[in-house]
Order: structure tokens, then C-alpha cells, then sequence
């Protein structure tokens, strides 16, 4: 058992504080937030995770877990400090490190015994080292501390199984102890650690993250291809992922990545790069091809249903992906903005994110379920791949419709089925329904149009 303070019970916090509580220590969470400590007190969650309410209450019941706004309180037995507070998108992509700037000189001015500081939050390369150095300025007396970097790798939805079971867990530290006493505490979860320095463990986060964004983007831009010549961008990517060097995994076309980490991060990455005076090329490809997967949504649209003024659009989905309630920076929000700046009237229909809609999609009217949200839509768009829309009775659904026109931004409908039962269908880079053009078939690659890597006339990508 040890002691262990986490400050900021956001995502990462709340996740973080209640996983180490289950694993046998003793964890006080500490927010800055009243109506969050508040609210945990009387075990309301902050965030909407699976599993995760039932975890709080049994470590709260078992008196392993408690909160409090009181850093006196929090810091009074710890011996592990984490460090999970936001580091939201500042000006030009880059990190706000505000909050953590705020909680390590609290945490200085407070501590009264050697202290290990265990960052968890997403910070640019290099705020280890100013981490450290802040505290140095802040502390009333010397007292020895150690920052270690241990980056989170939690997916909204699964938060808790991913962090019990990681894939890997890794520590930076210039303090070789103070990285080993971190990695006893990740002992139970019995992953590989790899202990390296401050910067490289920050870097390993964002080149992660960039990277499977990069996949994100890249079996994106494939489907736009397979739509022009006419192939299917699901049968490509299972084809693909049987080889062990690519994997199968994130390689799903639509609409794009949304959320609170991959957009920010990318972005983030790449302004680290240009103040360094690197070209980050990749990055910024990635990040316009995901821009671009939104606006296709719209320009698929105005394609099956010419000008847009007028038309009633609903939204199946609006998280950034199922299982959560979160809206970040969610694909949902740029397709609605832009439908309803073409003049159409946007319906939408979340299981579990409209509460939070309401605030963030102005105009945007709310139906009760799927059925609901169809009655007199010139077409719905499937935005979030939720489980519930896989299965729906779709002759109810196109009958409710005004036109029976379907969008599928995450690839979840059999093309060929929707088209029998008779609904105008049109996914992500799938040939059943490419472009037109690609029924011109060429016969051979030496009779294939010269484009000299143009965009041939016409051609929507
Ligand atoms: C991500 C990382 O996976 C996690 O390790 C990190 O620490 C935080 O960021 P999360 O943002 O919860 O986690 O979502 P994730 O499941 O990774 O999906 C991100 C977005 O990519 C979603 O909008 C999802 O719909 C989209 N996505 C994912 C695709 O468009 N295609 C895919 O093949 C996979």
C-alpha cells in the first residue's frame, strides 16, 4: 500500500486516482473544482465511463479513496504526486500549461516531505524539466522531490481496462530511483515498462498519439481513392491489417477523428516542431485530410440532395465516438455548424451526449431515439458508430424519412442491403457506390489519364 495524492480529477485524475485505489493504496483525489469534489463526495462522476461510478463507491466504501480541495489534506501522507490536471489548446496549437503550472507551485509551497511528482497529463517536450525547476522557485524551504513523466494512453470508454491493462507503461526520469519507485507502483499490472528520460517518455505520448492519427488519416485518404476507382476501403484495410507489420486496428474511414486528445495533440506536435524550425509535413497532411473527411460528410450531402437550403439533416450520433459522452472537438459539431451555415435545419440523436449538445449546438433540435430523429429527414448522417444504430429496423426507419436518403460517415451499413431496400446510400470509400467516373473503367495503366498528380476536373478529392 501507498500513499498518493492526484491532483485534478478530470479524465485522467478521476481514472487514475480510482484504478491505483483498487490496486490496494491509499489515494486522496484533489481538484481545485468545489462542486467536483462536491459531487464525487456524494458519488456523482465528472465524467460518464463505464464500470467507473461502481469502482469509486467500492474504494470510497473501503476508505481507500477519499476527496478534497485541500492541497494541506491531499499532500498530508503522500509520498506520489500525479499530476493529471487539463492542458486544453492554447493560441497556434500549442499547450496551455496553466493548471500544471498552477498545481506544481501549490504543490511546492505545500509539501512538507520528499515527493515523487508523476506528471500524467499530455505536456510539451520539455515541461518535466520546467516543472522541476518552478518548484525549486516555490518552495518555502528546500525539500528533496523527483518529477517523473508517466504519460497516460487511455481511450474514453475503456479508461478503466486500459489502464489495469496496459499495453505498456512508460517512465521518464533524469532521478533513476524516483523512475523505479513509479514503476513498482505499476508493478500489478504486470506490463512492460520502459524507463527512459523526461523528454523521450513526453515524446513517446505525442508520437503515439500522431501516429495513430496518421493511420486515421492515411486509411482516409485511401478511401477517397477507392471512391474515385471504384474499390471498397473496408475490404482494403482488412486486407491489409492481416499483415502483422500493419494490424488491423485503426483502420476505420469516415468522418475523422474527433475528441480531446488526437486533434490536440497532432496540433500540438506540430507547433513544437515549427518553433524548432522543422517542417512537420506529415502532420499537417494529417491533420487537413481529417478536416477534409468532415466537410465530405456535407459534400456528399449536397450531392445526393443538391442545394441544402431548406432540407432537414438529422445526426445519428454526436460523441466523438460511442461509449462516451464527450463532444471535444467531435465531428458532430463541424458538420452540424456547417449544414446549418448551407441553411438546412439539423436534427440530432445521441444515447448519451445531448445533455451536453444542448449547450455546445446551437439550433440543433433533439429527437428521443433513432425513429424519432428519421421522422421527416431528408437524409440522416451517421456520425458516431453506437452499437444501437447498427441494428435498427431500417423499413422503419425509411419510412419515417422524408426522403430516404443515408450518409454513413463510419462505414457501419451493408452498401448493397441499403440499396435493395431501396434508400439512396453513400459511404466512406466504397465502391458499391463510387463517383460515377469510376464506372469508367481503364482498361490498362498505360491508357490511364496523365494527371501530372492533379486532381482530375470534377473530382470531389
Ligand atoms: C486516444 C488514444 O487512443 C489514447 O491512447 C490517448 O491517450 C487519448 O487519445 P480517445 O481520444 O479516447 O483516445 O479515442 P480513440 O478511441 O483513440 O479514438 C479517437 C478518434 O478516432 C475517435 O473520434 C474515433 O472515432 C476515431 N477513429 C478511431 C477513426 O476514425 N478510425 C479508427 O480506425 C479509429
Amino acid at each position: 500500500m501507498r500513499e498518493i495524492c492526484v491532483v485534478g480529477v478530470g479524465y485522467v485524475g478521476i481514472v487514475t486516482a480510482a484504478c491505483f485505489a483498487d490496486l490496494g493504496n491509499r489515494v486522496v483525489g484533489l481538484d481545485i473544482s468545489e462542486e467536483k469534489i462536491k459531487n464525487l463526495k456524494k458519488g456523482i462522476m465528472p465524467i460518464y465511463e463505464p464500470g467507473l461510478k461502481d469502482m469509486v463507491d467500492r474504494n470510497m466504501s473501503a476508505g481507500r479513496l477519499v476527496f478534497t480541495t485541500s492541497y494541506e489534506e491531499g499532500l498530508k501522507e503522500a509520498d506520489f504526486v500525479f499530476i493529471c490536471v487539463g492542458t486544453p489548446e492554447g493560441v497556434d496549437g500549442e499547450a496551455d500549461l496553466q493548471y500544471v503550472r498552477e498545481s506544481a507551485i501549490a504543490v511546492a509551497e505545500t509539501m512538507h516531505k520528499p515527493l515523487t511528482i508523476i506528471n500524467k497529463s499530455t505536456v510539451p517536450v520539455g515541461t518535466g524539466d520546467w516543472v522541476s525547476d518552478i518548484m525549486r522557485q516555490h518552495q518555502p524551504t528546500p525539500i528533496k522531490f523527483s518529477v517523473v513523466s508517466c504519460p497516460e494512453f487511455l481511450r474514453e470508454g475503456s479508461a478503466l481496462a486500459d489502464f489495469l491493462n496496459p499495453d505498456r507503461t512508460v517512465l521518464g526520469s533524469l532521478d533513476r530511483e524516483a523512475a523505479n519507485r513509479v514503476a513498482e507502483l505499476h508493478l500489478p499490472l504486470r506490463a512492460p515498462i520502459v524507463v527512459t528520460d523526461l523528454r523521450t517518455a513526453e515524446m513517446i505520448k505525442y508520437a503515439s498519439n500522431a501516429f495513430l492519427a496518421t493511420r486515421i488519416s492515411f486509411i482516409n485518404e485511401i478511401a477517397n481513392i477507392c471512391e474515385a476507382l471504384g474499390a471498397d476501403v473496408k475490404e482494403v484495410a482488412q486486407g491489409m491489417g492481416y499483415d502483422k507489420r500493419i494490424g488491423h486496428y485503426f483502420l476505420d474511414a469516415g468522418v475523422g477523428y474527433g475528441g480531446s486528445c488526437f486533434p490536440k495533440d497532432v496540433k500540438a506536435l506540430s507547433y513544437m516542431a515549427q518553433v524548432h524550425g522543422r517542417h512537420p509535413q506529415l502532420l499537417h497532411a494529417v491533420m487537413e485530410i481529417n478536416n477534409y473527411q468532415r466537410r465530405q460528410a456535407v459534400l456528399k450531402l449536397r450531392d445526393l440532395l443538391g442545394n441544402l437550403s431548406g432540407k432537414t439533416v438529422g445526426l445519428l450520433g454526436l460523441a466523438f465516438k460511442p461509449n462516451t459522452d464527450d463532444l471535444r472537438d467531435a465531428p458532430s459539431i463541424s458538420i452540424a455548424r456547417m449544414l446549418q451555415s448551407e441553411g438546412a435545419s439539423v436534427r440530432a440523436y445521441d444515447p448519451v451526449a445531448m445533455d451536453h449538445a444542448q449547450n455546445v449546438m446551437p439550433g440543433v433540435a433533439f429527437a428521443k431515439d433513432a425513429y424519432g430523429l428519421a421522422e421527416g429527414c431528408d437524409a440522416l448522417v451517421v456520425v458516431t458508430d453506437w452499437n444501437e444504430f447498427k441494428q435498427l429496423d431500417m423499413s422503419r426507419v425509411k419510412a419515417a424519412m422524408k426522403q430516404p436518403v443515408v450518409v454513413d460517415g463510419r462505414n457501419i451499413y451493408n452498401p448493397e442491403r441499403m440499396q435493395q431496400m431501396g434508400f439512396t446510400y453513400q459511404a466512406f470509400g466504397r465502391g458499391i457506390n463510387a463517383h460515377p467516373r469510376a464506372a469508367q473503367a481503364w482498361p490498362s495503366a498505360e491508357s490511364a489519364p496523365a494527371t501530372d498528380g492533379k486532381v482530375p476536373e470534377g473530382a470531389d478529392d
